[in-house]
């Protein structure tokens, strides 16, 4: 068995509660069955995500002392772009205040009413944005990307006869861009390999389309570029990542997953799409050198992308979720294989078969999960759906409930903890009812809709 191996030492801690079954018991009733509602101090291990609460380290909480204060022109800034402008070869640098912020941006610029955006798969935010634009969101991952168990190393793949045949359906014009997401998040968080994105370049150039990339979990796709494309073998991380970096015409990201409370830029290689983009910064995020970031937090996060360069960094993310995952499937919890990036995805719909999609089961085991162990991690099915224009609802190709694991924040034995739980809400499954909303948000209705037992 290989069990992982930290390759930090921890310097600064936090204390946990756990708190009694019935005080956790209390504390989801409270919060409407909705993990996203409890209180942190309710919660032993907070899986719910690995944005904003990845570890820092010792070089990161250094830089934040020296940081450079000013609104326009700090010398901080200038690092922050000079060191994305290394990684990415692509001269042209828009900072902002997170993720969805770049998504807001390039859809304001790219997505026209009655436009399509090819991707491999959704995220939330990003769909949401496109939508508000009047685009559309057509996925168009492999097929056996949805296969739950499966042993096929890169599920974040486009398929490219699908991508063709939109191309030939709609036409080159109808085309906002193209949008691949490294680490795709809401499959599992599985990679995409660098030989899928040379084909999708190979359509982009022939029917002249912009190639984006969604990099906000990239740490965890060069590890698996790294161990599991026979090309990448013999590359450096940076060397690896420029490859990718070369064959896209855009790239941004979220910071929160690289050890930043905030964050996140768009890099472009083009000068006029710059320009254009460029305007909406200030009016949404803050002036052009901080973008809606402290200094402080720029500083953390250019040091945060040099040591995602370090394969002893972004192993531990990984190599904890490949652990987790093995574990399960000896124990027979059903889970996504192959392990994947971001944290360990539970299959729900094997899970609890007897709970309905109707009844948002993967909801209703984040609930459960909580009330049997104080850990808290967050529903990516259903329930992370947006209902149809006609009030119908969306049923997502996968319930899945998902076990983030902040990179370097737990130790062997607190992932030990939350094998021995799975295992133990597995045996009793059929304790586990299905959920109905008593309160529904209309908009990205999972982050504060309250729900109760059907
Ligand atoms: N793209 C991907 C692939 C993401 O995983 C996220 C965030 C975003 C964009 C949006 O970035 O949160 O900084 O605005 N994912 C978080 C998660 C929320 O928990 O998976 P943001």
């Amino acid at each position: 068995d290989t069990v992982p191996l930290e390759m930090h030492k921890v310097r600064v801690v936090q204390k946990l509660n756990l708190p009694p079954i019935e005080e956790r018991q209390k504390a989801m009733a409270g919060a409407g069955n909705n993990t996203f509602l409890l209180q942190n101090r309710d919660v032993f291990m907070d899986m719910l995500t690995d944005s904003g609460v990845n570890a820092m380290s010792d070089r990161q909480m250094a830089a934040m002392m020296v940081a450079d204060d000013s609104y326009a022109g700090s010398a901080t800034y200038e690092r922050f772009e000079a060191k994305l402008r290394d990684l990415f070869g692509m001269h042209w640098v828009l900072p902002t205040h997170q993720g969805r912020a770049c998504e807001n941006i390039l859809s304001q610029v790219l997505v026209t009413p009655g436009t399509i955006v090819p991707m491999n798969y959704h995220f939330t935010t990003t769909k949401a944005h496109i939508v508000l634009n009047g685009g559309t969101v057509e996925e168009i991952c492999y097929d056996r990307g949805l296969e739950v168990t499966s042993s096929f190393p890169f599920k974040g793949d486009m398929d490219i006869d699908k991508l063709e045949g939109l191309v030939a359906t709609h036409g080159p014009d109808k085309i906002a861009f193209v949008r691949m997401e490294a680490g795709t998040n809401l499959i599992g968080g599985q990679p995409i390999s660098i030989a899928n994105l040379q084909e999708i370049r190979a359509v982009c150039d022939a029917n002249g389309l912009l190639l984006v990339l969604d990099a906000s979990l990239l740490a965890d796709n060069l590890w698996f570029n790294k161990t599991r494309e026979e090309s990448c073998r013999d590359l450096t991380i940076p060397e690896i990542t420029r490859k990718i970096a070369d064959l896209c015409d855009v790239i941004y990201f979220s910071a929160r997953k690289l050890g930043c409370a905030r964050g996140g830029a768009i890099c472009i290689r083009n000068e006029d799409l710059f320009r254009k983009m460029r305007v909406l910064v200030p009016l949404y995020e803050g002036f052009l050198t901080y973008g809606g970031m402290s200094v402080r937090e720029i500083e953390a996060l250019t040091v945060g992308l040099e040591e995602t360069m370090d394969v002893d960094m972004i192993s531990q993310g990984p190599l904890f979720i490949a652990y987790m995952v093995d574990e399960l499937v000896k124990r027979g919890v059903p889970v996504i294989t192959p392990a994947g990036g971001l944290g360990c995805h539970v299959d729900v719909m094997r899970f609890l078969p007897h709970v309905p999609q109707s009844q948002y089961p993967a909801g209703a085991l984040a609930s459960a999960l909580f009330i049997a162990s104080g850990i808290r991690g967050m529903e990516r099915g259903s329930l992370s759906e947006q209902r149809n224009p006609d009030g119908t609802e969306v049923y997502s190709n996968m319930e899945l409930l998902r076990l983030a694991m902040p990179r370097r924040v737990f130790t062997l034995s607190q992932v030990k903890y939350a094998i021995d739980r799975l295992d133990w809400l597995y045996q009793n499954r059929e304790l586990i009812g299905g959920l109905t909303f008593v309160e529904e948000p209309e908009i990205l209705r999972f982050f504060y809709g309250r729900l109760a037992p059907v």
